[in-house]
């Protein structure tokens, strides 16, 4: 493919298709999004900004763990290719993560998680509750046990989401916004556009990132749509003042609080299997807020900003899904369920492998092709 050919097709303006599309600009090639909604105001906008991989390592995910692994490292460079793209500095806060216990059971489910990671060499410490509120002293005395990651980090995902737009704009991609792509085409085993309310756009390379919903937009045969479904997270914001100063992330095994630089408060989140409903409901907060608070009293007196809800798109194996389909000329970026703020960077810049023919060995197991029944 060639910088000349027609625009690249991405299908979602989410976290995902923002960073490819601006990436795909810096390197030449043109780029049109299409986005349902307004770009950058859907999952990411809602969750918590998350880049923990230490956090969120699962038993069994050692190539994801590679990937997330990538994309942490990678986050400097993408920030700073942000910032000489739209002059805003997104700053990586490295504060670290603290998992905190409250009970006997939270403390077993704590050591098993720290056992893992020790034998992986992540950068860790096992902590008593006393050790853990030295670290962070608005922490409850029920702590009574934690496990530090210093190296996990976070983002102010709002700021990150406006400056990705701003760049994708700055570096000259066209953007459609309120654009749902009703149908990509295809003929003789190749995509070849999507067709919108408005119109038909023709392409060579179309890429879908269109998370949650990415399964339901026609076209592509039924075996080879991505197995994508949404999965419902809720999270709750407040403002942060004098009387809750919380210096790291602090996650039990039910809740997390992501306190934000600019004094954000990000407490979540449930994970539910709800289909596409979005609207926060009382009881799962009643729930969040309750656990939130016997891990960190202070947030008592906090004034509520925002009760939102985000839907991850969550693959049948929860691992994303990333590069070509059998179909010629589409490419899949998603399924990144939990990871999507995390996975960014190198979801973009492994793309760009992709489109220019070089090997991705990182990509290899995220393949759309994993889901194909084999005969
Ligand atoms: N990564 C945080 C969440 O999915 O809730």
């Amino acid at each position: 493919m060639t910088a000349s050919e027609k625009p690249i097709l991405i299908v979602g303006g989410g976290i995902i298709g923002l960073s490819i599309g601006w990436q795909l600009l810096r390197q030449g090639f043109e780029v049109t999004i299409l986005e349902r909604d307004t770009a950058g105001h859907s999952a990411s906008w809602a969750s918590a900004g998350m880049i923990a991989p230490h956090a969120e390592a699962g038993f069994e995910d050692m190539d994801l763990l590679k990937l997330d692994h990538a994309s942490l490292e990678a986050y400097p460079q993408f920030l700073d290719e942000l910032k000489e793209d739209t002059g805003t500095d997104v700053v990586l806060d490295q504060r670290g993560t603290l998992i905190v216990g409250l009970d006997r059971d939270d403390t077993l489910w704590l050591r098993r998680l720290y056992d893992f990671r020790e034998h992986l060499g992540f950068p860790l410490e096992w902590m008593s509750g006393s050790e853990a509120r030295e670290k962070e002293p608005s922490l409850s005395p029920k702590v009574v046990s934690a496990m530090w990651l210093p190296k996990d980090a976070q983002i102010e995902n709002r700021e990150l989401l406006t400056a990705l737009r701003t760049a994708f704009l700055n570096k000259g991609g066209r953007l459609l916004e309120q654009c749902e792509v009703t149908e990509i085409l295809v003929k003789d085993g190749k995509a070849y556009g999507v067709k919108t309310a408005q119109d038909q756009i023709e392409s060579q390379t179309i890429i879908l990132a269109a998370g949650s919903w990415s399964r339901e937009i026609p076209g592509i045969p039924e075996v080879l749509r991505p197995p994508v479904r949404p999965v419902k997270g809720q999270v709750m914001t407040a403002r942060r003042d004098e009387s809750c100063p919380l210096e790291c992330m602090i996650r039990s095994p039910r809740i997390y609080l992501a306190p934000k630089l600019n004094g954000r408060l990000s407490i979540g989140a449930s994970t539910e299997e709800k289909g596409f409903h979005t609207i926060p409901t009382i009881g799962v907060f009643r729930d969040i807020l309750d656990e939130a608070w016997r891990a960190v009293p202070s947030i008592y007196d906090l004034e509520i900003e925002e009760f939102i809800a985000g839907l991850r798109p969550g693959s049948r194996d929860h691992a994303p899904i990333i590069g070509k389909t059998k179909l010629e000329n589409l490419i899949y970026a998603t399924g990144h369920y939990r990871h999507g703020i995390l996975l960014a960077p190198i979801t973009a810049y492994e793309i760009i492998k992709l489109l220019k023919g070089l090997p991705s060995e990182l990509l290899q197991p995220f393949s759309p092709n994993r889901f194909l029944v084999k005969a």
